[in-house]
């Protein structure tokens, strides 16, 4: 995939497909925006009459589909509706184009949407959305069938402008390479459990370091079972004891800043099945749980693009990876496990197994002496009751870290909604046995225990836990990753650049 800007005319622009905005106006009318006006002019007011025939009035995802308008050198138009004007938002813009880009067939477009922007947003973000958009819901999914269909893929797109702009350019190919960066993890997410096990995770992860197009700077370090031991990573091996394959703990890196420079340490949990271990899962939708690694992907993704994108900034991403399965030599309930920090948990159930490899990884994050450190994990079936599946539950107690996650969760369409975490939450955690129990005394609010869990052994940095569960994959017959909550922490580190320069939106610098 290919973006280019453009400030050709666009009556004259020689491609397939030729998209523009209009919104919903007042009843049934439809507002026109000005590139779709100049093109209804070109060719003599056929585009507002087809608008009238048709009864097209913008909203929220209509399309009007024209062919070969006289005066229009485009093969078809596509008037595409964004619904309200003044209350277009970022996921509106992200939901009207995704609609658009799922079903196109066209191999080439262009796109006349420097007008259609949500208010306190600018052209440098719209570039890079509908980019990050395009590329990532053109691209069909890699599917496990022998016999596979041939549906063509957009592979070039044009941004039509009334200007050039140097930052709208970047923008583009900030974009492309997000949406990239998001289709590498969906794809992953996707992998069915025997493919992608910890072992495969950690050849992916090396891929991207290694080869043509690897970018300098970019590190990684796979510690096996042995040296998981050696760390006294207990938690991540009492996980990863009922099954056959040995756990990893990856650590992907991206130098983009001095040495010196604090790192940004991303944290993802990197379950490849959870059976649930001893306390083993209903059959039901079980397969789903092949998701469980989704955090993993995330954070493994944001340092790739962080790597393709050159950030200024240093990236870490700490990935414990294991399965979580039933057997012989499983963790029982009410085994006392010691884990990496010196504390000592005890299991009470082995389905809460995701705190139990992350609290290693926040222990390794501590080393990093990270600027801000994030956590992502598909937690706690708690937070899908909380949030369902629209946003992800954010648990930080820095007031900034809050807002510019919050923020970025809103410019990316990549919602977050804070949840409480401490005190009383924190207290359901005691244990008898041990310094803390892995769940709570009760079964209310599973999140904010989960959370709290976490607490214990977050870096002393600005922290935030993300927990996904309900909002990285779907859940009903088509299982699919979406991999949140991916746009969201690539807005957010772009947000933090020195530059300023990929930001949009307000300009300002968020730094550390
Ligand atoms: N991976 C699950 C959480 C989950 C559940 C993700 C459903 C997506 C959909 C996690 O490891 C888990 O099993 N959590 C338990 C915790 C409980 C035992 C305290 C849960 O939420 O039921
Ligand atoms: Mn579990
Ligand atoms: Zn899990």
């Amino acid at each position: 995939m290919q973006f280019s800007l453009t400030t050709q005319s666009i009556e004259t622009l020689n491609v397939h497909t030729l998209v523009v905005a209009a919104f919903k106006g007042r009843g049934s009318a439809c507002e026109l925006t000005e590139a779709a006006q100049q093109l209804d002019a070109a060719c003599d007011k056929r585009l507002c009459e087809a608008i009238a025939d048709e009864g097209f009035a913008g909203r929220t995802g209509e399309i009007l589909v024209l062919h070969r308008l006289a005066g229009v050198a485009a093969r078809r138009v596509v008037v595409l509706g964004f619904g309200e004007r003044k209350t277009l938002d970022a996921a509106r813009f992200v939901k009207t184009l995704t609609g658009w880009a799922a079903k196109n067939r066209a191999p080439q477009a262009a796109l006349a949407l420097t007008e259609v922007l949500p208010d306190g947003l600018d052209e440098v973000w719209a570039a890079r959305t509908a980019a990050r958009v395009v590329t990532f819901s053109s691209s069909r999914p890699v599917l496990l069938k022998t016999e596979r269909e041939k549906t063509p893929e957009l592979d070039s797109c044009l941004w039509v402008a009334p200007e050039r702009n140097d930052d709208v350019a970047r923008a583009l190919e900030t974009g492309r390479i997000c949406g990239q960066a998001l289709l590498w993890a969906k794809n992953l997410q996707e992998l069915p459990p025997n493919i992608c096990t910890p072992e495969y995770m950690a050849r992916t992860a090396r891929t991207l370091t290694q080869g043509r197009g690897a970018a300098k700077g970019l590190t990684i370090e796979v510690l096996d079972r042995k040296a998981i031991e050696k760390r006294g990573m207990g938690g991540l091996l009492a996980v990863s004891s009922g099954a056959q394959t040995d756990p990893v703990f990856i650590e992907l890196a991206w130098r983009g800043a001095a040495a010196k420079d604090a790192p940004v340490v991303v944290v993802g949990k990197g379950i490849t099945f959870d059976a649930g271990g001893i306390s083993l899962k209903p059959a039901r939708n079980m397969d789903g749980m092949k998701f469980d690694m989704s955090g993993a992907a995330s954070a493994l993704a944001l340092v790739k693009a962080a790597a393709d994108m050159k950030l200024a900034q240093n990236v870490t991403a700490l990935v414990p990876c294991c399965e979580n399965l039933p057997s012989g030599s499983a963790t029982r309930p009410g085994d006392v496990i010691t884990t990496a920090s010196g504390k000592t948990v005890e299991v009470l159930n082995t389905d809460a197994e995701g705190r139990l490899i992350l609290a290693d990884a926040l222990t390794r994050a501590a080393d990093l002496n990270p600027a801000v450190c994030i956590d992502v994990a598909t937690l706690t079936g708690a937070c899908i009751t909380a949030l369902g599946s629209s946003m992800s539950g954010l648990f930080c107690e820095d007031a900034k870290l809050t807002e510019e996650l919050c923020r970025a969760g809103s410019t990316s369409a990549d919602a977050v909604w804070p949840l409480p975490m401490g005190g009383d939450y924190r207290a359901m955690l005691e244990s008898a046995a041990a310094d803390l129990a892995n769940i709570g005394n009760a079964p209310q609010a599973g999140a904010s225990v989960a959370a709290s869990f976490l607490a214990e052994f977050a870096p002393k940095c600005p922290w935030a836990h993300l927990d996904v569960a309900g909002t990285a994959n779907s859940m009903g017959f088509k299982k699919e990753g979406f991999a949140r909550p991916l746009p969201l922490l690539l807005e957010w580190i772009l947000a933090r650049e020195p530059s300023g320069k990929n930001a949009g939106g307000k300009k300002r610098r968020t730094g550390k």
